[in-house]
């Protein structure tokens, strides 16, 4: 794809932008995240770019990621030394201030011990970096074994600490910048002044980088990229691909049609909410595609759960397909991929389906030229710029979803009568979380409906029915989770108003596991 805001090569050159080297940096889409803080865009590139494809996207400066190494290791993650040669300004962060010192002169030392956490930094002379927190002593989060012991050549000593001689250094005249701490982390209280110094005073960026600057150039790029062509996108009700669709559609307008396929194994309204959202107050062309007789006869009598997330794949793409068939000269497919997305699938800039997106996998063989308008941007951003576009808090805020829907929370046959059963205990969840303020602190909390069945007593009537358990997490990517210390009066609510509401439903238990070793689904 091509446009202001695609990361390949020529594409970016037009704005103003730093690119982080990784060096394996368990925190480069941070340090990438703060300099967007600093109205800057900025992109992570891989430590084996070569310094003339450095050169080629024209950034306005580099900063160099932390990296689990020691340089002096033999296959030490390098950089290509013509990368000091381009005039660029670089700003090195813990290895990849050592690094520099290594390649420019200085030296770095094997310390008996490192420093971790939380350190005092002297800051003897502020120079432009830590003009802000000044001469003085100021905490900063370290976590390095070796350290430098002698700048590189041309660079002043701005500050150190008890174990890093050579905390920060300057060498204005060379464009070469080192701290050995993490500007980055919210444990250094100056991290973000200092990156806002860099980005502003060194490289001369202009700031300009903000939400109304990024929907106005995704216009323009989504406008040329598409012209006069048809595109199509699939709605699954979540919040990427319903800002990708409200993006486009302020590029495109009549020329988008969305798609949203009613499964049958969606939560309480959320079919409603996305017609009503989409048709009717966006005026969005939308195909509301009923579809959920299909899904429950293909899930008819099935249990194994990777069975049926790939019935429910299937199904979606063929349904997709139909509906994609019906529109004429619907070359382009709008997709919602993201920033994390695109780095987590080391697939560089290829456009290529994901097999892994939200409706589990759309076919490699469609051929529709992608349309990824938030391919460069990180979650909360794609949520304030759904704010932007005027979508609903309902929307924007709202917590994941699975593609394969309440189907891969039913534990055993998925039939429009355990659907029911499950939808209405999951809304009771979501709304006493909602009601409890909690809604946004919790990663996820949802209902799942187990095929077991235990004994009660209700009106002095013995019942033999299912349990209903609760799942709620804190995370922050969904790679681990943490269960949510939920208070026990909210969940003593949701648990009294499921028996009392959801008919076949005589216990509610509370699942206390993490992931690992747990998943947050259950299948
Ligand atoms: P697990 O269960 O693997 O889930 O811990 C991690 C996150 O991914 C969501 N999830 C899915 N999302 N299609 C999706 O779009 C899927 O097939 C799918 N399966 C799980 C899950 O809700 C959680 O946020």
């Amino acid at each position: 794809m091509t446009g202001v805001f695609a990361p390949d090569a020529g594409a970016t050159e037009a704005i103003d932008h730093i690119l982080v080297v990784d060096f394996g940096a368990q925190y480069a889409q941070l340090i990438a995240r703060r300099i967007r803080e600093a109205n800057v865009f900025s992109e992570i590139v891989p430590h084996g770019i070569s310094a003339s494809d450095l050169a080629a996207r024209r950034p306005s400066g580099i900063i160099f990621s932390g990296g689990p190494a020691s340089v002096h290791v033999d296959g030490a993650p390098r950089i290509d030394p013509g990368v000091y040669e381009l005039g660029i300004p670089i700003l090195g962060i813990c290895y990849g201030a050592q690094l520099i010192a290594q390649q420019q002169g200085g030296t770095v030392g094997r310390n008996d011990r490192g420093e971790y956490g939380r350190t005092d930094l002297t800051v003897g002379d502020p120079g432009v970096l830590l003009l802000d927190a000044g001469v003085g002593v100021h905490g900063v989060w370290m976590s390095h074994f070796d350290a430098i012991t002698a700048a590189p050549s041309g660079a002043r000593v701005m500050a150190s600490s008890a174990d890093a001689p050579v905390a920060t250094f300057e060498a204005p005249e060379r464009g070469l910048y080192g701290v050995q701490f993490h500007p980055e982390v919210h444990h250094t209280p100056c991290g973000q002044a200092l990156l806002a110094r860099f980005v502003h005073d060194v490289c001369g960026c202009a700031g300009d980088w903000n939400m109304d600057s990024i929907i106005g150039s995704s216009v323009a790029a989504i406008r040329m990229q598409v012209g006069t062509g048809r595109a199509i996108c699939g709605l699954s009700g979540g919040v990427d691909s319903a800002v990708a669709a409200a993006l486009v559609h302020k590029a495109i307008g009549h020329q988008l049609t969305c798609v949203f396929v009613d499964t049958g194994l969606m939560r309480a309204g959320e079919g409603e909410q996305v017609v009503e959202t989409f048709q009717k107050t966006q005026g969005i062309e939308l195909i509301h595609i009923r579809a959920a007789d299909r899904f429950f006869s293909g899930l008819a009598g099935v249990v194994e759960p990777e069975e049926k997330r790939k019935i429910i794949g299937e199904l979606f793409i063929r349904i997709f397909e139909g509906a994609a068939g019906s529109i004429e000269d619907a070359r382009f497919l709008v997709q919602g991929t993201l920033y994390p997305d695109v780095i987590e699938s080391g697939v560089g800039y290829a456009s290529m389906i994901k097999s892994h997106h939200n409706v589990g996998g759309l076919p490699e063989d469609m051929d529709f030229e992608l349309v990824e308008p938030l391919r460069n941007l990180f979650k909360d951003e794609v949520r304030a710029a759904g704010s932007q576009l005027g979508l609903p808090d309902e929307i924007v805020m709202r917590q994941p979803f699975p593609g394969p829907g309440l189907g891969v929370r039913i534990i055993g046959e998925v039939t429009p009568e355990t659907v029911a059963v499950l939808r209405a205990a999951d809304l009771i969840v979501r709304q006493e979380l909602h009601g409890a303020g909690l809604e946004h602190e919790i990663w996820q909390a949802f209902a799942v409906l187990p095929d077991i069945r235990s004994v009660g007593v209700m009106g002095d009537e013995r019942t033999y029915s299912r349990p209903v358990i609760i799942r709620a997490v804190t995370s922050e990517d969904a790679m681990t989770a943490d269960w949510a210390r939920l208070p026990y009066d909210l969940l003593e609510t949701m648990s009294s108003r499921i028996i009392n509401e959801v008919d076949g439903v005589n216990r509610v238990a509370y699942d206390i596991t993490s992931k690992p070793p747990g998943t947050i689904e259950w299948e």
